[in-house]
């Protein structure tokens, strides 16, 4: 309908009043967005109907580039480093924090060379999960990008491997590497392959947390449980001189939310902390893992300044309360730190309306290979398009190109709908995932690397011949190291 300025109780006029319409009916893909959301935000605005990421003209890139297409924004993981340092730094300011904190990048979210360059230039510390991690940090030194100083916090269950690499390298001179035991047996592997009269190596232990109660267990597989971890420590590590035991550590898969479930779990790791410092003096780190969140939407209002202030007030308390020093504060944050550095473009190829209220745009690529958290956990990131920001918006279903009925994507993290400009004759339409700089190669199998580089195993194929015998024959053998690190840019 048309509605005239000068009369408006006209719904007739005859004039042409098609700019006025456009202002008043508030229809286009941009008013969706600035009546929805505060916009344009720190990294998004729109230039002439385009967005532009960080100031950079997507449209550009795509015209460069074409679709689909994966893109980093490297300042970004080093403005994220220096802004968990400085959340962190301004909280013990103003809790009179007496412990340090110390920043450590979880290689697992992105182990790309050209991440851990940028991510390097911060002064910050490493944290590995397998065996391949530690020839990752070998070819780091090699290139001169660390130095044997360096703090690298080793954490996963531990195969042989991953404990011979480890000790391989604190034999090299790493005398900073801190394996956090995930169960015992480990400390056994450790202790069997260090000699005795080496300079005692640091220890840490993972605490088994709690699990958020609506998960399918209660107790993490990952680490030692709660009670057995001040004997064990009795037992075993307390009269080992090879060892120097520094670091509790624990990871609450829900992230670092404020939810009583949270605070619950860290009050517990603290008391952990206090009655194990009791037993061994030398302990003085909390390792208090990853889980800072990365922005998922653009309604996201989490409340980074109150969370590390909180995080730092109530160690401090508990330990206060049992008389214990406030320890050292290490965290190992993925997500956040390379989250907002990546984004996922594809073009859309077509539509197809499959009944009266379901109208699909079909991408150029597919989500289960290119966002896997999409389809593996429903995750959801910001999903915004790049172009005709000035044109009628209508509710879609977005649809991948597998032939798996389940490679879609279909709500925002803040509604449970998508909403897309209308598709138009002259241009393609193209749509960005932004954020998804954190762990979707590695899950994906983006070129053959591999979540946390757990090596592709062997593959064997079997066969029988008319006797009935069978046979079988290697086909690939296990993934090796130098093969993932190559394809990572080392
Ligand atoms: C031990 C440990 N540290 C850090 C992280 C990183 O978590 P996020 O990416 O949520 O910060 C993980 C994630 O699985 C983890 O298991």
């Amino acid at each position: 309908m048309y509605i005239c300025i000068t009369n408006p109780s006209e719904s007739d006029c005859q004039k042409d009043c098609k700019l006025i319409k456009s202002v008043i009916m508030k229809n286009k893909y941009y008013d969706l967005i600035d009546q929805t959301f505060d916009f344009p935000q720190d990294e998004f605005r729109t230039e002439d109907g385009e967005l532009y990421f960080h100031d950079i003209p997507l449209m550009e890139i795509i015209k460069q580039y074409g679709t689909p297409l994966k893109i980093t924004y490297l300042p970004k993981i080093s403005s994220q480093i220096q802004r968990a340092k400085r959340l962190f730094n301004v909280a013990i300011a103003k809790t009179d924090y007496k412990g340090t904190y110390n920043y450590c990048y979880c290689t697992k979210s992105s182990h790309f060379a050209f991440v851990l360059e940028e991510a390097l230039k911060n002064d910050i510390n490493l944290e590995t999960s397998s065996a391949f991690d530690i020839n990752l940090i070998q070819e780091l030194h090699a290139q001169g990008l660390i130095d044997k100083e360096k703090v690298i916090v080793c954490n996963g269950f531990k195969k042989e491997q991953y404990i011979e690499n480890i000790v391989g390298i604190y034999k090299e001179g790493f005398r900073n590497v801190i394996p956090v035991l995930d169960n015992k047996h480990e400390y056994n592997m450790l202790d069997e392959m260090l000699e005795d009269n080496m300079e005692p190596m640091s220890l840490g232990i993972r605490i088994a947390a709690e699990e958020e109660p609506k998960f399918d267990f209660y107790t993490s597989r990952l680490g030692i449980r709660y009670h057995d971890i001040v004997s064990f420590y009795e037992e075993q590590i307390k009269q080992n001189k090879k060892f120097h035991f520094k670091m509790l550590h624990f990871f609450i898969n829900t992230g670092i939310r404020d939810t009583a479930y949270y605070w619950n779990e860290l009050a517990k790791c603290v008391n952990v902390y206090c009655d194990l410092k009791r037993v061994c003096p030398e302990l003085d780190s909390l390792n208090i893992g990853g889980g800072f969140p990365s922005k998922v939407s653009l309604a996201a209002n989490y409340d980074y300044e109150y969370m590390a202030e909180e995080i730092l007030a109530q160690i401090k308390a508990i330990c206060a309360n049992r008389g214990v020093e406030e320890p050292h504060i290490f965290t190992e944050f993925g997500s956040f730190t390379v989250g907002e550095s990546g984004a996922t473009l594809y073009s859309i190829l077509d539509q197809k309306q499959q009944n009266d209220r379901e109208l699909w745009y079909m991408i150029d690529s597919s989500f289960i290979t290119t966002l896997p958290d999409t389809w593996g956990i429903n995750q959801r990131f910001i999903m915004l398009p790049i172009n005709h920001w000035d044109c009628e918006y209508q509710r879609v279903f977005l649809g991948g190109l597998t032939c798996d009925s389940e490679d879609y994507y279909n709500a925002d993290s803040h509604a449970n709908a998508i909403f897309l400009p209308k598709l138009q004759q002259d241009e393609p339409l193209y749509i960005g995932f932004f954020h998804t700089g954190a762990y979707q190669e590695s899950i994906g199998g983006y070129g053959g690397i591999q979540h946390c580089l757990i090596p592709a195993p062997k593959h064997v194929i079997i066969d029988k011949d008319e006797d009935g015998e069978y046979t079988t024959k290697l086909f690939a053998k296990e993934q090796s190291y130098k093969s993932m690190l190559k394809i990572l840019g080392y």
